[in-house]
C-alpha cells in the first residue's frame, strides 16, 4: 500500500495553482443525466472521486469521455438508452454517488441506487434526500441495501422545506426539480458555492432557477434542455489547505486561480490568528507568519467555517500561543485526526463535539494513519511543519480529493514523496 514520506521544516515558497472543485464536479456530472445533448465540462480535477463518478455514468450507459490531460469531460447521450441502477460496488467508496438518484428518477421515472457505504466521519444518513424526492412525487422503498424509487407520472414541482441543511440533499432536490413538471420552491437549502456552480450549470442547460435570499430556490423544471459548456469553479477546500500550509511553513506562497470573495470566513479567521495575507481578487499571497494567536471556531454550513477545513486549521492551532477551540457542528465523528496529531507531539483534548488545542507545541515526525480525506491532508500539513520525518499510511484517502498534492508541494520546495 502506498505511503507518503514528508521531511519537515522546509520553508515553502513559490506558486500553487488551484484545481477545479471536486464537490462541484460531482453533482454537475450527476445533472448531466438529465440532458441528451452535447455537454463539455472544463477544469475537471483528476481525482479518484471524479473518476468513480465517471465510471458510474459509464456503467449506466452514458457516452462519456474524460480527457485527463486537458481536464475536460465530454458527454453526448443522444439516442442512448441509459440504465437506472447505480450498484454498491461504485457507491461504497463515494457517498456522493447517491446524487444520481434525483436525476435518474426525474428523467426515467425510476431508479435503483445503492445505499452509500459507511463513513469514518459519522453515520451520514440519506433521509433528507429521500424526504424531498417523496415530496416531489416519488414512491420509495429500501430493500437489500438499495433505494428503489419510482414515480408513475413523473415528478411534479412542490413547495418543500428541507428539515435540516444538507449539501447533498439540496443538490439532489435541485437536480430532480430541474426536470420535474411545474415549479418547485425549496427552502432551508444549503448554499455552498458548489451548489451555486451547479445552479449555473443547470441554468446553462435551460432550466429557470432563481435563488431568493440565501436559503430558498425557485426552480421551473424543463424537459427541453440545451447543449452546454461549463467551467467548474475552483476548489475552495484545496485553496484553504494550501493557504494553511503557507501559514505553517511558508516564506512566500502564492495561491492562484481562486475567487477570494468566496473565502471570506477562512480569510477573516486566518487574519485573526495573525497570519500575514495579501488578498487580491483572484489570488492570495501568504507570508511568513510568526506569533500565531489562538482562536475559537465553529464549523457551520456556508457561509460559516467549513467542516472540510477543520482538521487542517487544527494543525495551525498547535502553533498558537494559547488554547484554541474547535466545535464541530456538522459531523459526529470528525476528530479522527486528533490521536494521530497527538502522536506527533500535539496537545489536543476532545470533549464531546469540541476539541481544545493547547499551543504552542513543536510537532515531531511519526508514522501515522490517514482515516478520511481531510484528516489525511492534515497529517501532511503536520508533517510539513514537524521536525524529522513523517510517514503517512493509507494515502488512498488523499487521492479521492486532492489533485497532484505532492507535485504541487514539491514545486514549492517541500520534501515529500510517495513510496509503495
Ligand atoms: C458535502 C460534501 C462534504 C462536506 C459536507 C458538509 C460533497 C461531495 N461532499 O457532503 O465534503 O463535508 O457537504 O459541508 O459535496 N444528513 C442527514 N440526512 C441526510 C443528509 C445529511 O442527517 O439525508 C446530515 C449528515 O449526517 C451531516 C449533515 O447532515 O451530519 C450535513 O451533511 P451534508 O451537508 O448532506 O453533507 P454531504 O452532502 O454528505
Amino acid at each position: 500500500m502506498e505511503k507518503l514520506i514528508v521531511k519537515g521544516k522546509k520553508k515553502l515558497s513559490g506558486v500553487i495553482r488551484i484545481s477545479g472543485s471536486k464537490n462541484a464536479t460531482l453533482p454537475i456530472l450527476a445533472a448531466s443525466i438529465l440532458n441528451k445533448n452535447k455537454i463539455e465540462i472544463n477544469r475537471v480535477p483528476v481525482v479518484k472521486d471524479v473518476i468513480t463518478m465517471v465510471e458510474l455514468l459509464k456503467h449506466i450507459g452514458s457516452n462519456i469521455k474524460f480527457d485527463l490531460k486537458k481536464k475536460k469531460i465530454f458527454i453526448h447521450n443522444e439516442n442512448r438508452k441509459l440504465k437506472t441502477t447505480a450498484p454498491y460496488k461504485l457507491l461504497k467508496t463515494m457517498r456522493a454517488g447517491v446524487i444520481v438518484l434525483g436525476p435518474l428518477l426525474s428523467r426515467f421515472k425510476k431508479a435503483k441506487v445503492s445505499l452509500p457505504g459507511g463513513c469514518a466521519i459519522g453515520s451520514r444518513p440519506v433521509d433528507i434526500h429521500l424526504f424531498v424526492l417523496k415530496k416531489l412525487g416519488a414512491k420509495i422503498k429500501i430493500k437489500n441495501g438499495y433505494i428503489f424509487a419510482e414515480t408513475k407520472k413523473g415528478l411534479v414541482g412542490k413547495r418543500i422545506r428541507l428539515p435540516s441543511i444538507s449539501v447533498g440533499a439540496t443538490e439532489n432536490a435541485l437536480i430532480a426539480a430541474s426536470y420535474a413538471r411545474g415549479t418547485t420552491y425549496l427552502s432551508n437549502c444549503a448554499c455552498e458555492p458548489e451548489i451555486q456552480d451547479l445552479t449555473n450549470f443547470l441554468k446553462k442547460m435551460g432550466v429557470k432557477i432563481k435563488w431568493i435570499g440565501n436559503r430558498k430556490i425557485k426552480i421551473l423544471g424543463s424537459q427541453n434542455l440545451k447543449p452546454t459548456i461549463h467551467k467548474v469553479m475552483f476548489d475552495r477546500i484545496e485553496s484553504g489547505t494550501f493557504i494553511i500550509a503557507g501559514a505553517l511553513t511558508g516564506k512566500r506562497l502564492k495561491v492562484l486561480g481562486i475567487e477570494t470573495k468566496i473565502l471570506k470566513k477562512e480569510i477573516s479567521i486566518l487574519k485573526k490568528m495573525g497570519v500575514k495575507l495579501k488578498v487580491n481578487k483572484n489570488d492570495i499571497i501568504v507570508l511568513s507568519s510568526k506569533n500565531i494567536k489562538p482562536v475559537s471556531i465553529n464549523t457551520q454550513p456556508y457561509p460559516g467555517f467549513p467542516t472540510d477545513l477543520q482538521a487542517q486549521i487544527m494543525v495551525l492551532m498547535t502553533r498558537a500561543n494559547g488554547i484554541s477551540k474547535i466545535k464541530e457542528n456538522i459531523f459526529e465523528k470528525r476528530f479522527m485526526h486528533v490521536p494521530e496529531l497527538n502522536r506527533m507531539g500535539a496537545k489536543i483534548k476532545i470533549l464531546g463535539d469540541s476539541s481544545f488545542i493547547y499551543g504552542p507545541q513543536q510537532l515531531n515526525g511519526a508514522e501515522v494513519m490517514a482515516t478520511d480525506l481531510r484528516a489525511s491532508v492534515s497529517l501532511v500539513l503536520a508533517g510539513l511543519a514537524a521536525e524529522d520525518r513523517t510517514i503517512i499510511n493509507r494515502v488512498y484517502h488523499l487521492d479521492r480529493g486532492y489533485e497532484k498534492l505532492e507535485t504541487k508541494l514539491r514545486k514549492c520546495r517541500a520534501n515529500i514523496f510517495r513510496k509503495n
